[in-house]
């Protein structure tokens, strides 16, 4: 009989079962305290590789560059390390110890993901009074179990439980997508996105490597041929020549070789996309006889030059590609069905035979006529229901499917239609069941239960969420786009593994852990005893001079100190020019700050080009109005500095906006004490939106070659309040 106030109490019981038997974590952990004390991290002083192990890879997973135990074991120790603020040495054995974190391998049988099925992603943990030892299903299992103890260090104020757990992710593709084709960014970035997702155990990063802005139907001819599309690698090849005309927005072999090795010695596989039928006019930019009329962003597929020319680009770089899987893209294109259906099969007969990888289309528009002709080995990435059912149309006619549903989309900067960051609400309560129901990437459709395969249906694949540049290049600065995923990252790794972090666990647990993520430091934070982080007192007497000649004291208490090979100035200060520079040792600072100069500038050498201080992420410039130049984009404000006048210029970043005010004289133009940073975006060639920048205070260097101006500088401060 069913008893609902009986069924309400065993739900409840196996709540609280759930709940106390695991460890809060971005994911979760299932964990079976043993009960008799714990462990205390802070006396690990070395990593022990099981040497039966030590150089074993996998050759299950998506990467063909596997790091060894070993080298998984060399990156945690270094993490561990800084964590504990020690050295912690690797070294090789048969056992570990009571000091000591053992590395081990055990049998992928007992891993089994959310379809059942084995995964070579799955570890176990036990601690014990005589140690910890992780063993993995492989190596890439024994490091997930790395950055669980690496979370529990902070979460658990060093203190492990003893205990153990076997842990395993639901879904073998778990990650992120990044629209690089309307936006460049540096390799730097990419691989500092992999560090922050790794620590997530997030283990994909699909990086779309070409496309193009809208082309709107308005364009003429010649102006669909200068629309803003690129291709973004870069290849020395006689053969596409000209494919790509952007060498300073694009990655070299060697980078992008670099890019792929660092995000795999972290756990993480760079799916790389190549965008055609659609999506194309890059290529069509290239060769114009392989447009579609009348919209050229589309490939003539009858044209019979194209098919030998995508597998020119693709013979040129599947050689570069350490992934079993890329992506085509095949999005969104409205030419002929038979003729897609044939485009698809050819580039995966191709790529097949030539690299033997597998391919990835998106699933778009009602599915073409006779889609199913598509071969089954291509892998269908679903992102919109008006476009595919991921169900109905792929899962149950064999096609393996990954979660990209735009439920997750995020379009940098502003959109009609799409948030500006991860909605983490449907992370929490995405559930066609309701309420507190969790979502897991085998629901595609939130609202309706019977439209999506079962949890174990092992041809879902996983999920990867996408972030689009829809607007192109100047909407946004690097960084945006990990601000619009730095809470959506942990919040969906989470459901990605299967774990069941709950909405009101999330905000206390995120906010421990992000200060602890490795190899990044995407925030761009200084640390500082104070909210004064440096502050070069220079015309006081109390700086310059203090350390020596060259030595500039930074008098915050933070020890920044700043060095000089200007003289001093007639006025007290630092007389600056292009022969001389002032450099700090910092680079760059993130949300929130405020930055001061106290200048006075007698000379600019070009009016329209002037640096005023260069940093890492942008360059604070005089072109001639207050310029910020980042991410290869000038925002400009409608004033300038008046010349011959010691004045204080400021630049706040305050939340996602920047700001300049200036005291001490007018600046020129401007009646207003603080003006924005803005962008002004072009929509699809309709309109313009205008929208706040968040740029990071550029901090490296005043003067020096490539300055431009003279005058005299007389004080810097920098504080992380806005
Ligand atoms: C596509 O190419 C074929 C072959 O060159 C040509 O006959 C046809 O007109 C082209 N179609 C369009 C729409 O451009
Ligand atoms: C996928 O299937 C097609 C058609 O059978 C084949 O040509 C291609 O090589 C296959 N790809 C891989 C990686 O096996
Ligand atoms: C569908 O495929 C069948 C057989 O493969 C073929 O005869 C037919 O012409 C195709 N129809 C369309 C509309 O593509
Ligand atoms: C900027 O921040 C404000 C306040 O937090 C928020 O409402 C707005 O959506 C943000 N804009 C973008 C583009 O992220
Ligand atoms: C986020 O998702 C919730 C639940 O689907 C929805 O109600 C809300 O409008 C979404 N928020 C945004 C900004 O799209
Ligand atoms: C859910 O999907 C089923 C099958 O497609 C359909 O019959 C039903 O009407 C849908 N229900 C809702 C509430 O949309
Ligand atoms: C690349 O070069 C172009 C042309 O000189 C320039 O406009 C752009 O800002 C540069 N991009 C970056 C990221 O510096
Ligand atoms: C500059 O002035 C124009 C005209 O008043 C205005 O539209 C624009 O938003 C201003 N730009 C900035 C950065 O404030
Ligand atoms: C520079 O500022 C002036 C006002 O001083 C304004 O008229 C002009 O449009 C600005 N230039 C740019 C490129 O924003
Ligand atoms: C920056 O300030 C905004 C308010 O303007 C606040 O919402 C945000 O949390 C702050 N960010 C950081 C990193 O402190
Ligand atoms: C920014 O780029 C868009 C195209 O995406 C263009 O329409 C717009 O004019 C640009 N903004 C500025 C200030 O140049
Ligand atoms: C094309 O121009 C017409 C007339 O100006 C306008 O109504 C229409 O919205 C434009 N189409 C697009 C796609 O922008």
């Amino acid at each position: 009989m069913f008893n609902f106030w009986g069924t309400a109490t065993l739900f409840l019981l196996l709540q609280s079962v759930l709940v106390t038997a695991r460890l809060v974590g971005i994911p979760t952990v299932p964990f079976t305290e043993s009960g008799y004390g714990d462990f205390s991290l802070a006396d690990v002083k070395s990593i022990v590789v099981d040497s039966k192990y030590a150089s074993a890879t996998d050759d299950r997973g998506q990467t063909l560059i596997p790091p060894t135990l070993e080298d998984f074991a060399t990156t945690f120790a270094s993490d561990l390390g800084a964590a504990l603020h020690s050295k912690i040495k690797v070294s090789k054995g048969e056992k570990g110890s009571s000091d000591a974190i053992f590395l081990t391998i055990g049998d992928a049988g007992d891993y089994l993901d959310a379809a059942g099925q084995e995964t070579s992603e799955g570890y176990s943990l036990s601690v014990s009074s005589s140690g910890i030892t992780i063993t993995g299903a492989s190596p890439l299992g024994a490091w997930w179990g790395t950055r669980t103890i690496l979370q529990q260090l902070v979460l658990s104020d060093g203190h492990l439980p003893y205990g153990s757990a076997v842990d395993s992710p639901g879904w073998g593709t778990r990650g992120m997508m990044l629209d690089g084709g309307r936006h460049f960014y540096p390799p730097e970035f990419l691989i500092e996105i992999c560090s922050y997702m790794s620590f997530f155990k997030q283990n994909t990063f699909h990086v779309h490597l070409s496309d193009n802005l809208f082309n709107n139907a308005n364009y003429t001819r010649e102006e669909s041929l200068e629309l803003y599309a690129r291709f973004r690698l870069w290849s020395d090849s006689p053969a596409v020549a000209g494919l790509n005309k952007h060498k300073n927005e694009s990655y070299t072999r060697e980078q992008f070789d670099q890019v792929q090795s660092e995000c795999a010695a972290r756990g993480v596989t760079i799916i790389p996309e190549i965008e055609a039928p659609g999506h194309a006019l890059v290529i069509v930019q290239w060769k114009p006889e392989l447009g579609l009329e009348p919209d050229l962003s589309l490939l003539n597929i009858s044209q019979p030059e194209t098919i030998p020319t995508m597998e020119l680009i693709w013979g040129t770089f599947l050689p570069w590609f350490h992934t079993k899987t890329v992506s085509i893209g095949a999005d969104e294109y409205t030419g002929p069905a038979d003729d897609y259906n044939r485009f698809v099969n050819a580039m995966s007969g191709y790529i097949g035979a030539t690299s033997g990888k597998y391919i990835r289309i998106w699933g778009t528009f009602p599915p073409k006529k006779n889609y199913t002709n598509i071969y089954h080995n291509v892998s269908v990435q679903h992102w919109e229901f008006f476009d595919d059912d991921p169900y109905y149309d792929y899962i149950l006619n064999g096609y393996s499917v990954l979660n990209s549903d735009d439920a997750f989309y995020v379009v940098n900067k502003w959109s009609g239609s799409y948030p500006q960051s991860v909605n983490l609400t449907r992370t929490f309560h995405g559930s066609p069941y309701g309420g507190d129901e969790l979502w897991y990437p085998y629901i595609f459709n939130m609202n309706n239960k019977t439209d999506n395969p079962s949890r174990s249906n092992p041809l879902v694949l996983g999920e990867v969420a996408a972030l689009w540049n829809d607007y192109g290049a100047n909407a946004s600065v690097y960084s945006e786009a990990y601000y619009a995923w730095r809470e959506g990252i942990p919040a969906l790794a989470d459901k990605q593994w299967g774990g069941n972090l709950m909405e009101s666990e999330f905000w206390s647990t995120f906010s421990k852990l992000h200060p602890a993520i490795p190899a990044q430091n995407l925030d761009r934070a200084i640390a500082s005893k104070s909210s004064t982080i440096v502050k070069y007192a220079i015309s006081s007497g109390n700086g310059y001079g203090a350390k020596g000649k060259s030595a500039v004291k930074d008098v915050s208490g933070n020890g920044y100190d700043a060095k000089t090979s200007c003289s001093r100035g007639s006025e007290g200060g630092i007389e600056i020019s292009p022969s001389c520079s002032f450099t700090t040792p910092l680079s760059s600072k993130g949300r929130n700050y405020t930055l001061t100069l106290s200048l006075k500038i007698n000379k600019l050498e070009d009016p329209t080009n002037t640096v005023v201080l260069a940093g890492g992420d942008s360059s604070l410039m005089l072109t001639p109005n207050i310029t910020l130049f980042a991410s290869g984009n000038y925002y400009r404000l409608n004033s300038s500095l008046p010349l011959g006048k010691s004045l204080k210029l400021s630049i706040i970043g305050q939340g996602n906006q920047t700001f300049a005010a200036v005291s001490g004289a007018l600046p020129i133009g401007d009646t207003s004490a603080k003006q924005e940073f803005i962008t002004r975006m072009g929509i699809n060639g309709d309109y313009y939106h205008y929208a706040p920048m968040a740029i990071e205070a550029p901090l490296k260097q005043i003067g020096g070659a490539g300055c431009g101006w003279s005058g005299e500088l007389f004080g810097m401060t920098l504080s992380n309040e806005a």
